[in-house]
Parts: structure tokens; sequence; C-alpha cells
């Protein structure tokens, strides 16, 4: 039997002993998750404008996770019920296979500066081609300090685009993200472009669009282990394909797969300290990227195997931004063994294929409202008013009742409480 088998059972207390020894936590790590430390007042006040205060999610953690072969914890950060669940079940289900693989395909980023009102388009095309390493140099003195951290600017794309003449740069930005590293040497090419090309720059910025930052995860699940029966197990493997080919053909279904991928994947950019509308602009851009909005993930069957794969853009940092002001991050980044920006891309490809997975198999089978509608229940008695000794009384109550919503759970409390006295 695993060591974390059951980890949902535990205490809080337990949960986090459990995680300090498994993970090797530092006493840093320990005494904030103890105390449950928040971002002080003097750094939230810096990091967003006009601030009143914090605003609190639960900081949640997968057990365990295999990736590439190595054991991993997840931290999450999520409002919703049944994520952290359903992951962790997915996560032991293929765990029982190979785990995931993760592919980094390239990790650049790319910025444009957006050219107009150039008299002779082909010719500035040409003469931006030919001063390629000028431009790069140029690149590179705005932000000289990640070329000296072995980065830099790698690249230049043109492309004519109705009126106009956009020029990509490409930037290893290493452990970053990049969007500062970017925006100022882009900024920094904007007037030699405009004098080389005697066009005007309409604007210099980072693309979310990060299409050199491709991450692919991939599980191969031996389909025998998805049901006692084979021949339940067979059918599971079969409607999950069949749901894959779904989401390929009808953007309605493929918005919800997607939805469901990204509950897994913002839950760890979130817990990272990772910007996640940047990476959710880049993913959706990235599922419609041949005209029709399709699912980001695919599973098929291979033989005695289901096998998933999702690929998607992800420009994930380990440094910058608010990363090192957080003190949670600092203990997510702990959890996961401090990882590098590519185990970290990969690891967060991995757990949405993992969630997909873990929302498909409960759909083509039980149906998503069985597991939801469990611990749904659950966050209405908390709404509800119920103390930590009446919830689960209240949460099992709800379930058998027709309408499972705020004020069944407040009738329900009621009851409990007026059985108590009498
Ligand atoms: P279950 O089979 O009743 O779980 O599933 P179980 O009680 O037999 O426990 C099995 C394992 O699940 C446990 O192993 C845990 O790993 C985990 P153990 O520790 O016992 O060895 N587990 C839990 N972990 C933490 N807290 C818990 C907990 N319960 C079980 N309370 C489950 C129950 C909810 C996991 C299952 O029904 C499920 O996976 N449902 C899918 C839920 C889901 O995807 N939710 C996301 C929100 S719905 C949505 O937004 C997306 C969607 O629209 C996307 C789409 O359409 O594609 C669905």
């Amino acid at each position: 039997m695993s060591t974390f088998s059951g980890f949902y059972k535990k205490s809080r207390q337990e949960r986090i002993d459990l995680l300090v020894h498994e993970r090797a936590l530092s006493e840093e790590s320990l005494a904030i998750l103890q105390q449950d430390h928040n971002l002080p007042e003097t750094i939230a006040g810096k990091m967003a404008e006009n601030h009143l205060g914090t605003f609190a999610l639960p900081f949640s953690v997968v057990p365990e996770f295999w990736l590439n072969g190595q054991e991993y914890s997840l931290p999450m950060v999520t409002e919703e019920p049944s994520v952290v669940a359903a992951c962790s079940l997915g996560a032991k289900i293929i765990g029982k296979s190979s785990g995931f693989t993760a592919t980094i395909h390239e990790r650049l980023m790319i910025g444009q500066v957006a050219l107009y009102d150039i008299p002779n388009s082909a010719e500035a095309r040409q003469q931006i081609l030919a001063e390629t390493d000028t431009i790069l140099n140029l690149a590179n003195q705005g932000h000289p300090s990640i070329v000296k951290r072995g980065g830099g600017a790698r690249k230049i794309q043109v492309e004519e685009k109705d009126e106009f003449l956009i020029v990509y740069l490409s930037v290893d930005v290493k452990e970053a993200m990049g969007a500062n590293i970017l925006n100022t040497m882009l900024e920094g090419m904007k007037d030699y472009l405009e004098d080389l090309t005697k066009g005007k720059a309409l604007m210099a910025i980072l693309s979310n669009y990060a299409t050199e930052s491709l991450v692919t995860a991939e599980c191969r699940i031996a389909i025998s282990t998805l049901a006692t029966s084979s021949a339940i197990a067979q059918e599971t493997a079969e409607k999950i394909a069949l749901a894959s080919r779904l989401a390929q053909v009808d953007p309605y279904r493929a918005a919800t797969h997607n939805k469901g991928i990204f509950n897994g994947i913002d839950a760890l950019v979130l817990a990272t300290g990772n910007d996640w509308r940047a990476v959710e602009a880049g993913a959706h851009a990235y599922a419609g990227r041949d005209g029709q909005y399709r699912g980001l993930s695919t599973w098929e069957i291979e033989g005695e195997e289901l096998v998933g794969q999702l690929t998607i853009p992800l420009p994930i940092a380990t440094v910058g931004g608010s990363i090192g002001l957080n003190p949670k991050v600092q203990v997510a980044f702990d959890i996961l063994g401090q990882p590098d920006a590519r185990t970290l891309a990969g690891l967060i490809a991995a757990t949405g294929l993992c969630q997909n997975f873990a929302a498909l198999r409960a759909l083509v089978t039980t149906g998503i409202q069985q597991g939801h509608m469990k611990l749904h229940a659950k966050s209405l008695a908390i709404l509800a008013g119920a103390t930590e000794a009446e919830v689960d009384t209240i949460a099992q109550q709800l379930r058998k009742e027709k309408h499972t919503n705020l004020e069944t759970a407040k009738r329900l409390l009621q009851l409990l409480r007026q059985e108590k006295e009498a």
C-alpha cells in the first residue's frame, strides 16, 4: 500500500507531518504551513495597487504523482471542490501503469514589434532580415543580465499581415517567464526598426501565444486497471477515446473538455506564483490554431493501453514576478522539490492531462455529479454554518436530498441542532 493512501482522511497536521517527512520540507516551509502564513501586508501592497488586504484560497496537495520516473507531490490552489480529489485519483490510477512522461520541445519566448505605414513593405522586410545581427545585438543590449545568465535574443522572423509588417523576436529567458525581459528588448528595438523601414511602430510587446515553449505530456494506462471487470474496463477506455474525439469536432464540448484540463493546470500554475492568464490565453489560442477550437488532449486505444497526450504552450517561470515574494509559493516549490522551469512546465502539462483523464472517466461512467456532489455537499454544509463535528453528517444527509443546495443544508443543520437539543 502506498505511503499516501487515505491521505485525505488524515487531519491537516498529519498531512503536513507526512509531507515534511516524505518530501523533506524545510523548517521555513513547515513554519509557514503550520501557522498558515499568508502574504504579508507590506508585500501585498507593493504587488497590486489600491490594496485593501489579501484574499485567500485553499492551498492543497495531490500527494503522489509520477513524472518521467520520479515521484512528486503537487501543490494546488483552487476554489473548486473535487478538483484535488479527481487529480489524486487520476494520478493514482495512472501511477499504477507507467505514470506520465513530458517532453519540452523548445523554451523560447516570442515578442513582436508591429510596424505600419511603411512605404515599401517587401523591401523593408529584406532590410530587417539583412540586419538580423544588429537587431539581436540591440535586443541583448536592452537586457544584458539575461545574456550573462546564458540566455538572450536568439532569432527574428518578419511577416507581412494585412497593413502590418511584424517583427517577431525569440528569446531564451532561462528560468524567467520573460515578460519584462522581452518588453524591454522590444521597446529598445523600436526606434531602430522605424528608421530602417521608414515606417511607424504601433506597439512592442511580448506575445502570450508561446508556440516556441510547447510541452507534451503523455501517459499510457493499462486498460485492465480501469475497472475490476475487464469488460467494463474496455468499455470505459473506448468511451474515453470517444469523448476525446467529440472534443475534436464540437467546440461546445471542446471548451468544457479544456476547462477540465485547466482545473488542474491553473491550480498548479497559481500555487507556483505563475501567470495563469498568460497560460490560459496561449493555450486557448493553440486550441484554435487550425481555425476551429478543439480539445487540447487526445485519448486513443493502442492494443492493451489507453494513451493520452496533451501539447500546450507553457511560458512557465521559477523566478521573477511574485514568485519570490509570496511565502506560500516558496512552500509550493519546496513541496515540488525545487524544480527548474522545464521540469515545472512538464509537471503542469501532465497535471492537465491527469485532471482531464479523471473528469472523462467520471463523465463516461457514473456521470460527473456523483463524485462532485459528494464533495460539493461538504462545501454547502460549511457554508450553512456547520461546525467541524457537524460537516460530515450534514454532507451525508444532503446527498440523499432531492435539492442539494444551501437552503437544504441550512434546514438540515437546524434539524440536527434541534434533535441534539431535544
Ligand atoms: P471515488 O471513486 O468515490 O473516490 O471518486 P474514492 O473515495 O474511492 O477514493 C479513491 C481515491 O480518490 C483516493 O485514494 C484519493 O486519492 C482520491 P485513497 O487516498 O483512498 O487511496 N480521493 C480524494 N482525495 C482527496 N480528497 C477527497 C477524495 N476522495 C477521493 N475527498 C472522485 C471520487 C471525486 C475523485 C471522482 O468521482 C472523480 O474523479 N470525479 C471527477 C471530478 C472532477 O473532475 N471534478 C472537477 C470539477 S467538474 C469540472 O469542472 C470539469 C468537467 O466539466 C470537465 C469535463 O467536462 O471534461 C467535468
